[in-house]
């Protein structure tokens, strides 16, 4: 009976040998404490696997992201890589062009890759996985980006609730409280039409340069997916792991990501 009902948990369980493994990126230009992430992305994961042991995230250094693919061989050493918040300038120097070039093969084979803030920066402006945009470096984001941080409000859309499992949660247009630091605003307009929108921003943040920002990140796309080669892309520009935490926004990523 219970091996009856994992098999129908996981409808992923064809294309996936357990456990899951997940890279978790810890190295320069990310956030110096992680430990909050790492919980949730445990509490997300034990969720979303239904087993502690159905899944292994392990902390994953700049070298380690240089060999996200085997090369002769194309297997991945990971199923899913998080980058987590952080400097994505910084997290871009440390893995270097290579790394960035692991990233897109790693994703174009089949790999999940799920960023958050700063790992949404590596992510659209580095690794250019949401395209090369109009100058080469991704789809253009709202500067100065250090617009401050505090609580805001995001709402899901439909196809955002249905895609991450949500609908137990939350309607679509109900405010979701969520922490947001700085992560990257770009307007709707200047997403590829292929990029889906799942969160809104339905407040904002623009406390450290009104005059610049006020009206910048309202009601644009905050948590954002596509499809990319083979595998799939997650980015959330606000911390669901961070106070109030909201980990059933992971639970539903780390499914979806591996759902190819
Ligand atoms: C998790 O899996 C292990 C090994 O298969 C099993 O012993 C354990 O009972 C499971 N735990 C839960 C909570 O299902
Ligand atoms: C992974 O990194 C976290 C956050 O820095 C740390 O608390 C944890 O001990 C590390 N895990 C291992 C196995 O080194
Ligand atoms: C793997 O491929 C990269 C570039 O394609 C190359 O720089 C590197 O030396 C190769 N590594 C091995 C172990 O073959
Ligand atoms: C680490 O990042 C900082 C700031 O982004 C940079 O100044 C420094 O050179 C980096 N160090 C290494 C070893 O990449
Ligand atoms: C979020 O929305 C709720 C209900 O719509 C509201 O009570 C709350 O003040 C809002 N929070 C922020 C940070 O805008
Ligand atoms: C959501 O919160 C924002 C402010 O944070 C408010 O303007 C909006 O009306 C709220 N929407 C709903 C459906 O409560
Ligand atoms: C910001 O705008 C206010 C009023 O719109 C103005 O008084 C102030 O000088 C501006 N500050 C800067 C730094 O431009």
């Amino acid at each position: 009976m219970f091996l009856f009902v994992l098999s129908i948990l996981f409808t992923f369980s064809q294309a996936i040998s357990l456990p899951v493994k997940i890279g978790f990126f810890i190295g320069n230009g990310t956030s110096h404490n992680l430990v909050p992430f790492l919980e949730t992305l445990n509490t997300a994961a034990t969720a979303a696997f239904r087993n502690k042991s159905n899944y292994v995230i392990t902390n994953m250094t700049a070298e380690q992201v240089h060999h996200l693919v085997v090369n002769e061989t194309k297997k991945l050493n990971y199923d899913i890589v998080v980058f987590p918040g952080g400097s994505g300038n910084g997290m871009a120097d440390d893995i270097g062009k290579k790394g960035l070039e692991q990233i897109q093969n790693f994703v174009s084979l089949g790999g999940g890759y799920i960023g958050t803030c700063g790992g949404a920066f590596v992510a659209i402006q580095h690794a250019l996985l949401y395209g090369p945009g109009p100058t080469g470096h991704g789809p253009p984001t709202q500067e100065p980006y250090n617009r401050g941080h505090g609580l805001v409000n995001v709402s899901f859309t439909k196809q955002g609730i249905d895609a991450l499992g949500l609908s137990n949660s939350y309607s679509p247009g109900q405010n979701v409280t969520i922490m947001y630091w700085q992560g990257p605003i770009v307007k709707d307009i200047d997403f590829p039409e292929n990029i889906l929108r799942w969160g809104i921003f339905e407040s904002e943040i623009h406390n450290l340069y009104p005059n610049k920002t006020t009206g910048e990140m309202i009601h644009t796309p905050g948590i954002t997916a596509t499809k990319y080669g083979k595998g799939r892309v997650v980015l959330n520009s606000p911390h669901p792991e961070l106070d109030p935490q909201v980990p059933n926004i992971y639970e539903g990523e780390l499914r979806w990501v591996l759902d190819n």
